[in-house]
């Protein structure tokens, strides 16, 4: 038997159903902020991810798919969605017909991590990015759309931790210091750290080995070295998001794991113990260099990314059911090849009318038949035998009633409408006249 490669995993069933649902409850809060839709390859020339030599970030140095396709070109499977939209964005000059881009999107990421629950080698993410404002608003309002979506999930209990990076001149200050700090402790730190310290120690504060260690603990904090401007744009982030009322931590010692950060960073974490440290469900931060990294002009960004499986894995632990098991209008039971070919036939009108219909193709038995409608969770069973044809009828079973009729064929598909444009009224009915709802 082949299997899936470590860190992959495969829906269906009513996981698949809540994966339709909770992208349909994505798209929805994405309308409410105005963002559209965006979709980029999943692979990308590899220089959109590897930019910078001095890259510290685990993501960049460690985890990415690289590859050779066979015109020998370097090749890098996404592991996030933010430079590949940067590069959309400059490629496309988005910029000529906007000021302001406000973009989001759907879709797998690959990094080469060790999977545990909550953390796998291929990933969903739903990002957005704010392309071309640098008004502490439009961070405020990427993560009210983010906690706007944690509302419509129906989770709780999530904590919104925030700091600030600064500008490239009190990131610069703070660098030195850091230095300063770790430089003591060389002899203790993980070889990573080592290494961060020459390139970027912002990094080892990010370090999940040291992190425990003392002198971790001890080291300078960002906030004392933001000059004027980066402190009273943090501050008019943190009045504004009073404002909104959404409420917040700030965290100084919150870095986040990518280097092309500026000022606001802020990170979505769930209160569930089961999650460990895979408790972080979205995150996010301003890139005010990443565009002209990229080779595009001066473009300031904001910008936010929730990992969709962890979504789904908060939401079985503190949310709101995403979805119900498969329920369709009809099934119909047809007994002999006469029966099963009229079935077919009116079948495809009701299917044609808006009603889910489906049968038994493998010529069961009358017992197996009426499993396969209990388990397809059918609103009305159609019993349709020699006799019944013969006299152009056929049996329909309610139930939701459990009232038995024998109808006319051709009132087969108006009979069952006229039922469940009654129901609809009816808000225990599991299956309302309303079809556009019948899946919920
Ligand atoms: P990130 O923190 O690397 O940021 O990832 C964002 C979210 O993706 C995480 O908070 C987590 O929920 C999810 N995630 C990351 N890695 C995995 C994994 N291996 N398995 C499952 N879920 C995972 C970014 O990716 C940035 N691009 C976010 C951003 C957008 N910043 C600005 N704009």
């Amino acid at each position: 038997m082949i299997s899936k490669p470590k860190g992959t995993y495969d829906v269906y069933g009513l996981e698949a159903r809540r994966w339709v649902k909770i992208e349909e409850v994505i798209r929805k809060v994405c309308g409410l902020f105005n963002y559209q839709e965006i979709r980029t390859p999943i692979f990308e020339s590899s220089e959109v991810f590897h930019r910078d030599q001095n890259d510290t970030s685990d993501m960049v140095t460690k985890e990415t798919y690289d590859f050779k396709d066979r015109s020998d070109r370097s090749i890098t499977l996404r592991p996030e969605g933010t430079a590949g939209v940067a590069r959309a964005y400059i490629e496309n000059k988005l910029y000529v017909e906007n000021p302001v881009n406000k973009l989001f999107y759907i879709g797998q990421m690959f990094r080469y991590e060790r999977p545990q629950k909550g953390r796998n080698r291929q990933f969903s993410q739903f990002g957005v990015e704010a392309l071309g404002s640098n008004s502490p608003l439009i961070d405020v309002e990427v993560i009210s759309l983010g906690a706007t979506l944690i509302r419509s999930l129906g989770l709780k209990d999530v904590t919104v931790k925030i700091n600030s990076l600064g500008d490239k001149e009190s990131r610069d200050n703070y660098k030195k210091v850091l230095v300063e700090h770790f430089s003591k402790y060389k002899d203790d730190l993980c070889s990573d750290c080592l290494n961060r310290l020459e390139k970027n120690p912002l990094r080892i504060l990010d370090c999940k080995v040291d992190r425990d260690k003392e002198f971790f603990k001890s080291a300078p904090k960002i906030n004392n070295y933001l000059n004027e401007y980066s402190k009273n744009r943090f501050n008019e982030v943190l009045k504004e998001l009073d404002q909104i009322d959404l409420k917040y931590v700030v965290d100084d010692n919150l870095v986040r794991g990518l280097d092309y950060y500026s000022h606001t960073v802020f990170e979505l974490e769930v209160n569930i113990p089961e999650f460990g440290a895979q408790n972080v469900i979205g995150a996010g931060g301003r890139y005010d260099d990443l565009i002209s990294d990229l080779g595009g002009p001066k473009t300031d960004g904001v910008g936010m990314a929730f990992g969709l499986e962890r979504l789904l894995l908060a939401s079985e632990y503190s949310g709101k059911a995403l979805a119900k098991e498969n329920a369709i209008h009809a099934y119909f039971i047809a007994l002999g090849d006469n029966a099963r070919c009229e079935a077919m036939k009116i079948m495809n009108v009701c299917r044609i009318g808006g009603l889910s219909c489906d049968m038994d193709y493998m010529g069961s038995g009358l017992k197996s038949q009426f499993k396969k409608a209990d388990k397809n969770n059918a609103r009305f069973t159609l019993i349709l035998g020699d006799e019944e044809l013969n006299e152009f009828k056929i049996n329909v079973k309610d139930n939701l009633t459990d009232e038995q009729e024998r109808i006319s064929l051709y009132d087969c598909y108006p009979y069952m409408i006229n039922k469940l444009n009654k129901a609809s009224a009816c808000a225990s009915c599991h299956l309302k006249g309303d079809n556009d709802e019948k899946n919920d």
